[in-house]
């Protein structure tokens, strides 16, 4: 039998994920003898794939769209961020023999933010746009930081108003609809809808961000997404898209896994690199 540790990322679509590139160079930095490879797992394969993975001896596994919440309701013990966000992008197995579930992608944020763009967000005006699964995710990190307000914006805002009401007692949070925005302004705006990934924008006024103000949209690509545009086109400090924090809630999961926290420059350098 091969001694070597087995991960892999599932989800569905998968085949342009960065994840196994990530992790290889992860494991060639630290000197650790592992594979990782990305498995094409729709939600209703998930079940049985994951109990497979690990019935085989798979170690670790990453879940991204569509199995966060699939991930969650599989892991037999959960980190309490895991169990804030109601979804798991992380499994690790235990040396008592659970699996364990945990969500790194709010703190991932928040490190690529804080660490490699020098963005606080103490005391400062924060708007996050979308309130599925991405945004629940980064909201109890960013509470974490103290903004003076967070508000949460939706396209139906019923949603964005109850998600708000979940993290009420974290801090000063509200949640409305696009068109109750008009009359505010932000100091840094985070998209967390999936409206990039079809190249589309929520309907944004014209002066929602704050002289000196930063934009940041979760997704990425190897073309500036959609919402980087807008913030480059409203005069954004910085407008960044989510390459960093791919790689820094990367470099958390390896952490669970291995012990050992990889360094992110030198990974996130190259994919930006690789992308030019
Ligand atoms: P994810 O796990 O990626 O967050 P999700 O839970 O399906 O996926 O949530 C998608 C989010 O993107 C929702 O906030 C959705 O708004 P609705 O709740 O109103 O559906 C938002 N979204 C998707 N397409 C959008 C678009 N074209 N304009 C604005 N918001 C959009």
């Amino acid at each position: 039998m091969s001694t070597t540790d087995r991960y892999a990322v599932f989800g569905s679509p998968i085949k342009h994920s960065k994840s196994p590139r990530i992790h290889r160079l992860f494991a060639e930095q630290t000197g650790q003898a592992l594979s990782y490879e990305a498995l094409e797992v729709t939600a209703e394969a998930f079940p049985d794939e994951v109990g497979g993975f690990f019935a085989a001896g798979g170690k670790g596994l990453n879940c991204t769209v569509p199995l966060k919440e699939l991930a969650y309701r599989f892991a037999g013990v959960k980190t309490e961020r895991a169990e804030r966000s109601k979804a798991v992008n992380t499994l690790a197995l235990q040396t008592d023999g659970t699996v364990l579930g945990d969500n790194t992608d709010g703190c991932g944020l928040v490190t690529d933010l804080l660490s490699n763009h020098q963005l606080t967000l103490a005391g400062k005006r924060v708007l996050i746009l979308g309130a599925g699964g991405a945004s629940r995710g980064i909201i109890g990190p960013i509470l974490e930081q103290a903004p003076s307000r967070l508000v949460i914006a939706n396209r139906t805002a019923d949603k964005a108003v109850s998600l708000a009401e979940e993290f009420s007692t974290r801090g000063d949070i509200s949640g409305c609809g696009f068109e109750a925005l008009a009359q505010s302004q932000f100091d840094l705006i985070l998209n967390a809808t999936s409206a990039s990934l079809s190249g589309q924008l929520p309907p944004l006024p014209d002066h929602l961000l704050a002289g000196q103000g930063s934009c940041y949209d979760l997704a990425y690509g190897n073309e500036p997404t959609a919402f980087v545009r807008w913030g480059i086109a409203h005069g954004a400090r910085l407008s960044l898209d989510g390459l960093g924090m791919l790689v820094e809630q990367a470099a958390e999961a390896f952490l669970i896994w291995r012990g050992v926290r990889p360094q992110t420059r030198p990974v996130i350098e190259l994919l930006d690199q690789e992308r030019k």
